[in-house]
């Protein structure tokens, strides 16, 4: 075929794919990223695959033609317990750990598969969860699953698969969880698919962490068979902010051949047989020094079931002390202003230092108690920590200094919301709605919850509103009370959202 691009246009392209989607494609993919691009020219219907390629680069980036080339620019490859070996690492050692360690705190697991593609994956691990579910009675169990690609979400969504998908699975994982659909096809049963929520989000954004996509306090990431496709710096970039999407001790699941040191930082590197996994340090957020991998720590044998052996020395979750406003070491010697105090804590926050954060949001109470910023800022500390009732405490605190600011209601209900009382969370959104019926964040919540109770109509509605308050921002623009969610980011996640609906 005679090269419809020249080398410097497809230079120019690769770097902006991956400034813009992560994907990594070197000379010796150019080829290929060029067929990709005039398949995608001709089914858009772009006049041609220049017209394409210039309309994809020109600013500012749209977000549309992005999702619209993920699904021609990603490898979408994946299959029921892929590398199995993870999931029984999951269902056999971790999750066990989980239990074991929370049996006095709050009873709550959460799993992201990010990269999930077209479901196999996140479905597998809501199938394993399912098989646990004696040991996970009155726990509160979450798997989020996200892509880039909207058309995967859609067939996760649907959730029917054919014989291909279940290519290495035994034969009771099809026959328990599945039903025929009449077309040599197979749907993922309801109570499974109801364990799973989808949604849209390009990792290259970084708008993790965040309540607003249930993206912080993580005990496990799976993200498989997808950093090997980014820049080196750029994986290393998503695995950084991984980190402070995991609490500590948690778990970042990558296929055997994404294993790299350059993601070691704050990470222990466990070596099961013929698994290796990331276990974030405890603590060690701030830590970026390079450590050595945990060489032959192969803590159990074969762990085919049934397993036998224990993890490695478990980082079992500290209970951080809560700052009770009194005086710290480190306000003993602070001559710190007020504002710099805020500032500081903001930005130990953003870096995932949430214990030194949460410090210094104490050495700033105690100069003021009704200080609404910095309790607004604590709380969100402790969600992020999934020290869910202290969140609880110091929202209360700072409703009873400002009863009226919206955005503390709206704070408090997502709290709420993570805890499981939805009831309770509906009545704080809408006493939030009530104080500022502009507060985007309180209808797309709302619009959540209804959607969970499968008040569609309902549901809908506050979808629709949150749209069109949408409108009133540009793309780029943060919204309020979002830890830094952008206006067309959340477009996008409703759009996703109401698919369907
Ligand atoms: C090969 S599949 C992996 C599926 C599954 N994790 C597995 O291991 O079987 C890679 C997925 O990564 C997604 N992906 C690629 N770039 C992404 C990005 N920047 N943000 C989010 N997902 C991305 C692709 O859309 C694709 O669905």
């Amino acid at each position: 075929m005679k090269n419809l691009l020249a080398d410097s246009d497809l230079e120019k392209l690769s770097a902006h794919i991956s400034e813009q989607m992560g994907l990594f494609f070197p000379p010796s993919k150019w080829k290929t990223l060029e067929q990709s691009f005039c398949t995608a020219a001709r089914d858009l219907g772009f006049k041609d695959v220049l017209e394409c390629v210039e309309k994809f680069t020109s600013p500012p980036p749209s977000k549309e033609l992005i999702e619209s080339m993920a699904c021609y620019l990603t490898i979408g490859e994946t299959y029921f317990l892929r590398e199995v070996r993870c999931f029984e690492i999951l269902e056999q050692q971790i999750i066990p750990e989980i239990i074991k360690n929370r049996q006095e705190g709050k009873r709550r697991l959460r799993i992201w598969s990010a990269g999930c593609a077209t479901g196999e994956e996140p479905y597998s691990i809501a199938i394993m969860l399912h098989r646990m579910r004696d040991t996970l009675i009155d726990w509160d169990v979450s798997i989020l699953a996200t892509d880039i690609n909207p058309h995967a979400l859609r067939k996760s969504h649907e959730g029917i698969y054919s014989d291909w998908s279940f290519r290495t699975s035994p034969a009771w994982f099809k026959q328990n969880f599945f039903r025929q659909t009449g077309d040599k096809r197979y749907e993922v049963l309801p109570h499974i698919k109801e364990m799973v929520t989808f949604s849209n989000i390009n990792l290259v954004e970084g708008c993790y962490p965040t309540l607003v996509t249930n993206t912080n306090a993580i005990d496990v990431i799976f993200c498989r068979n997808v950093l090997m496709y980014f820049t080196p710096q750029l994986a290393a970039k998503v695995v950084e902010r991984f980190k402070l999407c995991l609490l500590d001790g948690g778990w970042l699941v990558v296929s055997p051949c994404e294993t790299s040191n350059t993601f070691l930082a704050g990470f222990d590197l466990v070596s099961f047989p013929d698994a290796t996994l990331y276990r974030k340090r405890t603590g060690e957020t701030l830590k970026r020094g390079k450590s050595e991998p945990e060489k032959g720590k192969n803590v159990s044998p074969i762990l085919r079931f049934p397993v036998s052996g224990e993890l490695p020395a478990s980082p079992v979750q500290e209970v951080a002390p809560i700052p009770r406003f009194t005086v710290s070491p480190i306000q003993a010697n602070s001559t710190v202003p007020e504002a710099n105090l805020y500032q500081q804590a903001l930005t130990l926050y953003e870096q995932g230092a949430y214990r030194e954060a949460a410090e210094m949001v104490a050495v700033q109470l105690v100069q003021n108690q009704g200080d609404t910023d910095a309790l607004a800022l604590l709380c969100r500390i402790y969600a992020n920590e999934g020290k869910l009732v202290e969140a609880l405490e110091v929202s209360d605190r700072a409703l009873a200094a400002d009863k009226l600011s919206a955005g503390l209601h709206y704070l408090r209900a997502v709290i709420l919301q993570e805890q499981g009382m939805d009831d309770e969370a509906v009545a704080s959104l809408k006493k939030a709605l009530y104080l500022d019926q502009d507060l985007v964040l309180a209808h797309f919540t709302l619009g959540n919850l209804e959607q969970r109770k499968g008040m569609i109509k309902e549901s809908q509605r506050y979808f629709n509103n949150a749209l069109s308050l949408l409108d009133r921002y540009r793309p780029e623009e943060v919204i309020p009370e979002s830890d830094g969610i952008f206006a067309g980011r959340l477009k996008e996640i409703i759009m996703a959202t109401t698919v369907g609906m």
